[in-house]
């Protein structure tokens, strides 16, 4: 079984030869990304990489993993956007929803935290109130090496490290991710002796989970990083098909383009489940970083049901009609709940006693479904087969193969993202990093 996309629920918006139409040019697109040939083609080696991995690297990762289940009671993760997505949307999906509240027998990992994602000092506070007296490792993650929120949580964690096991055995707790020769972590790397791992030139941050960015904390978390790599070979098989009709990817990528060729400039992903919610934390990054660029692209959000029926359902139902949704939903829950019978029937949900939980949720979708569609939404539905780790490589795969065609078929460059930098640019001359001296000034002229 594999993933497959269901668009019943658009077809209102967009007919079915208005997708057939688009053929030609989801083939250009296939073959400017196969062949290496369009625009950002330095940056595709996620295309191949499920084939292509190094083997050896993907074996010490599965060490480095052991060795850090054997330290630790705790793992900070240290890294920001594509340095960092990846690897709790796939912890939080396929791991426990409390896992860092469980019973350490129970996880049988160590608990995972996330630092240099922000430069919220209470965020850091906080998180050393609750490490404190926990054994510790530490997986910093960042391909250029210089980028400010990582590396100011590195100076704090590396500090702690030091102090708490002396430099020779932080060394021993401290695992690197990052350029394979270039940057100020790698250079740091080499000095100190730390193990390090490669995030490779062709890669770039948003397309880097099933490199050692993911692979390592995801090992580390206990989950199994083979079976990920199964199912994101898999997809790379099954999406690599030219022929729209066959390539559920690929349909998704023209859709979504007619569409917002439609006005409908906004996505928002949906889910049905709380475990979803970092995955698609790590889908807003992939397509608002490749497509919102040169004064165009869908701006993606994302909604979790049915909490936030009760809260922005009001407004997907009746508001703008400028959206669509892409649903995200699992064939199979991995837990099976049985609704009890309530002798007096007080709360009057007896029609539903003995039920499965996951059936009142499924009903939910449904029911919503059809009301979104009548509301004036449509709605593209992807069905994953189960919650495992061989679907999630499918499902990354799946995001990130449409997310390079629907790229070219937008007509952007989607693995680059210059627009990141001004407010880089703009913080440095304000925090008065020398070579800024002038732009300084005149910001605070207009601050
Ligand atoms: O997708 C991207 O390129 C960005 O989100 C980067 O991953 C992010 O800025 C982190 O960069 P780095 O890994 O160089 O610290």
């Amino acid at each position: 079984k594999n993933i497959t996309l269901d668009y019943g629920k658009a077809l209102a918006f967009v007919r079915e030869e208005e997708l057939s139409q688009l053929a030609p040019a989801v083939k250009l697109a296939h073959q400017l990304l196969h062949e290496k040939k369009g625009p950002g083609q330095e940056f595709t080696g996620w295309v191949e990489w499920p084939q292509t991995y190094d083997r050896q690297e993907f074996e010490r990762i599965k060490n480095a993993a052991a060795r850090i289940k054997e330290q630790a009671d705790a793992l900070i993760v240290i890294g920001i956007g594509g340095s960092y997505l990846g690897a709790r949307a796939a912890i939080e999906l396929l791991g426990h929803t409390f896992r860092n509240q469980l019973k350490a027998e129970k996880r049988q990992a160590p608990e995972i935290y996330f630092a240099g994602n922000n430069l919220s000092p209470v965020y850091l506070k906080h998180l050393l109130e609750v490490l404190e007296g926990k054994e510790l490792a530490l997986n910093v993650i960042s391909k250029s090496g210089t980028t400010t929120e990582p590396a100011l949580a590195f100076r704090f964690f590396r500090k702690l490290l030091e102090r708490k096991y002396g430099v020779e055995g932080a060394r021993e707790r401290i695992y690197v991710t990052t350029d394979r020769n270039r940057g100020a972590l790698k250079r740091l790397a080499t000095e100190k002796g730390y193990e390090t791992f490669v995030i490779p030139d062709e890669i770039g941050g948003r397309y880097s989970v099933l490199t050692a960015v993911g692979m390592l904390p995801i090992a580390a978390a206990g989950i199994d990083i083979e079976e990920i790599m199964a199912g994101a070979r898999e997809a790379m098989e099954l999406y690599a098909n030219q022929n729209l009709e066959q390539n559920p990817a690929y349909q998704y990528a023209a859709l979504r383009n007619l569409l917002y060729a439609k006005g409908k400039t906004l996505e928002v992903l949906v889910s049905y489940e709380p475990q979803l919610h970092s995955f698609a934390e790590w889908w807003k990054q992939l397509y608002g970083e490749s497509e919102g660029k040169d004064g165009k692209g869908i701006f993606p959000a994302a909604v979790e049901f049915s909490t936030d029926l009760h809260s922005l359902g009001q407004y997907l139902q009746e508001g703008l009609r400028n959206l669509f949704e892409t649903v995200l939903m699992f064939e199979q829950s991995t837990a099976e709940l049985f609704i009890p019978e309530d002798p007096d029937d007080s709360d009057g949900l007896n029609f539903v006693s003995g039920k499965s939980l996951d059936f009142v949720n499924k009903q939910a979708f449904a029911g919503t479904l059809l009301a979104h569609a009548d509301g004036g939404v449509p709605a593209l539905v992807v069905n994953i087969p189960a919650n495992n780790p061989y679907y999630f490589g499918q499902l990354v795969y799946f995001f990130e193969k449409a997310c390079g065609i629907s790229g070219y078929l937008l007509g952007v460059n989607p693995f680059n993202q210059p627009g990141v930098e001004a407010y880089k640019k703009n913080m440095f001359a304000l925090l008065g990093k020398p070579g800024y001296e002038q732009l300084r000034q005149e910001l605070l002229k207009r601050l």
